[in-house]
């Protein structure tokens, strides 16, 4: 059994305000303050410094949802990770599935923009999953396998420092969760492929995430190697946020 502490991380998507934004975090500092897990929220680029001010001196953690795998120049559009350090940022989500699909990353640019954050101290979130072709093909571990290979190939020695989360594309948005079992199968996976890439394993958390929620938070993050979750759409809800960060603080034996 993995003892390490769980995160539960928000990602937002293309959502907020400055006004709902306000009231959101407002109303997730005091437990995350006392959340036996670490919290983040992965908040749209221009909100960073809103948030960065918001958070100051609580334990709630500033992630972006993306980074630019340059470190500057002719890039329109894009934001380097030395930019979201001077934010505070934390974590930054690379490789989310629908910046594959809509913005087409390969896993060869998911693993450069892991190494560029690396490169400035900054967490990435890795984001792998199979789509239902892919589960139905019988693809599931070899997708999954060939996204974390690109970019355990690019951050070398920085392995241990990955956060990854297993998000079947199916489940994402569609409130059609993998099951636990499911999920702790694939992790497993993914485990074991992280293993021989470096001597600290188990430092790695490895989050689920698709339609992950109150109500089926507990029983994913009782699984062995569920080390947390990634939330989209119950993260925008202060009630449902919260309960899953007290199912992931329950969690922590
Ligand atoms: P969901 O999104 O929780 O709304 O399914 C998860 C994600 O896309 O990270």
């Amino acid at each position: 059994m993995t003892s390490k502490r769980k995160l539960i991380a928000g990602n937002w998507k293309m959502n907020g305000s400055l006004a709902a934004n306000e009231a959101l975090v407002r109303a997730l500092i005091a437990d995350a303050n006392a959340a036996n897990c670490d919290v983040a929220v992965c908040v749209p680029a221009p909100y960073l410094a809103q948030i960065a001010a918001l958070r100051a001196g609580s334990k709630l953690e500033l992630g972006s949802q993306d980074v630019s795998r340059h470190e500057q120049g002719a890039y329109t559009g894009e934001f380097s990770a030395a930019m979201l350090k001077e934010f505070g940022v934390r974590y930054a989500i690379v490789g989310h599935s629908e910046r594959r699909r809509h913005h087409h990353e390969s896993n060869h640019v998911v693993g450069l923009k892991a190494k560029a954050a690396l490169a400035q101290g900054i967490t990435p979130i890795v984001c792998v999953g199979e789509t239902l072709e892919d589960r139905d093909a019988g693809q599931t571990f070899d997708v999954v396998k060939r996204q974390m290979a690109a970019v355990i190939h690019e951050v070398g020695h920085c392995v241990s420092e990955l956060v990854v989360a297993y998000e079947p594309v199916w489940a994402i948005g569609t409130g059609r969760t993998a099951t636990p079992e499911q999920a702790q199968e694939v992790h497993a996976v993914i485990r074991a492929q992280l293993n021989p890439a470096t001597p600290h394993p188990e430092r790695v958390r490895i989050l689920y995430g698709g339609s992950m929620n109150a109500g089926n938070a507990a029983a994913l993050l009782a699984q062995r190697d569920i080390d947390g979750g990634l939330i989209g759409g119950a993260s925008l809800k202060p009630p449902d946020f919260l309960q899953i960060i007290a199912a992931a603080s329950a969690a922590a034996k």
